[in-house]
């Protein structure tokens, strides 16, 4: 379904985040996949020694699990930060002729969630706002600048990227600060297909998936209790990575004529409550 295709697929930490099960698919379907992963770039200035090596043993674990469950698929440095980063990676891409059909945005980051406790919104800081902000939300924006800026990107390309039901209402667990960025993330991708549908004939779509504690994100965030609620309250239980790598699959298909789409992968938990 996908041969002579290239996807990009950001955010895989290791072999169980969600953007694994998504290119495990690609290359089921016939698919290439290109992979980044968050490392030390040489656009980063000023690093302590401590994010150093935070970011160094990031890459490592990406790296390695790509080569496990990936093969000899690429991998390359992002940090959506740094604008410089965004710009050196899109531009190698060109100059190595890989033309993309579209790419998966899996990323987000949000530090007031820290050993699964949530800091109120009241407390929440301008930095700590902005910083959500910019990891989780804007960066879809940089990443398709860039990424057509040296025409990587082609016409007709499928771009999808990954919220939940909280950027919409509050749910069994009080997700605060980095639901805004969800909601900005999801406003963006409407805005964005209708911008590009009509410039580059580019479809953009956002999936809601259920909580997964698979991640280390997930797993950073939320508790079993949590998982427990969503999977008794969704008609079907709580969706499995499966079930959102198929979806995306089905929305990466050429030709296909959907955008601007917030779609629901959580076993009809949205139709509750
Ligand atoms: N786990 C869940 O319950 C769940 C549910 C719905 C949606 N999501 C969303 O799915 C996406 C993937 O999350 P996951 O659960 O697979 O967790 P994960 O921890 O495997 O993935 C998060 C990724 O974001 C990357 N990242 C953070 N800051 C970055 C930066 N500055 N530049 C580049 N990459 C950066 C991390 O390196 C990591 O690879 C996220 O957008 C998350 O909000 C997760």
């Amino acid at each position: 379904m996908l041969s002579n295709t290239t996807f990009l697929i950001t955010g895989i930490a290791d072999k169980h985040s969600l953007a694994m099960y998504v290119a495990k698919e690609i290359i089921k379907q016939g698919g290439k996949v290109v992979c980044t992963g968050l490392g030390v770039s040489s656009h980063h200035e000023n690093l302590s020694e401590k994010a150093k090596a935070f970011l160094n043993k990031n890459f490592q674990d990406f790296k390695e699990a790509v080569t496990e469950e990936l093969g000899d698929s690429s991998v390359e440095i992002l940090d959506v930060t740094l604008d410089d980063n965004i710009d050196s990676f899109a531009r190698s891409l060109s100059e190595k002729n890989i033309k993309l059909n579209g790419f998966l945005h899996a990323i987000a980051m949000d530090k007031t969630i820290r050993n699964k406790e949530v800091k109120p919104l009241l407390d929440v800081t301008k930095a700590e706002f902005c910083d959500t902000m910019d990891v989780s939300a804007y960066s879809l924006i940089r990443l398709t600048h860039y990424l057509l800026k040296h025409k990587v990107l082609q016409s007709g390309a499928s771009i999808c990227s990954l919220s939940y039901i909280a950027a919409a209402k509050v749910t069994f667990h009080p997700y605060r600060n980095i639901s805004i960025a969800k909601a900005a993330l999801e406003r963006i991708t409407v805005e964005l297909a209708d911008e590009l549908g009509r410039s580059h004939d580019i479809r953009v779509n956002v999936l809601r998936f259920s909580p997964y504690m698979g991640s280390k994100a997930g797993n950073a965030t939320l508790n079993e209790e949590d998982v427990q609620t969503s999977n008794k309250m969704s008609p079907l239980g709580n969706a499995k990575p499966m079930d959102l790598a198929h979806e995306i699959i089905h929305l990466f298909r050429p030709d296909l004529s959907i955008t601007g789409e917030i779609r629901h992968v959580d076993g009809g938990y949205h139709i509750t409550g």
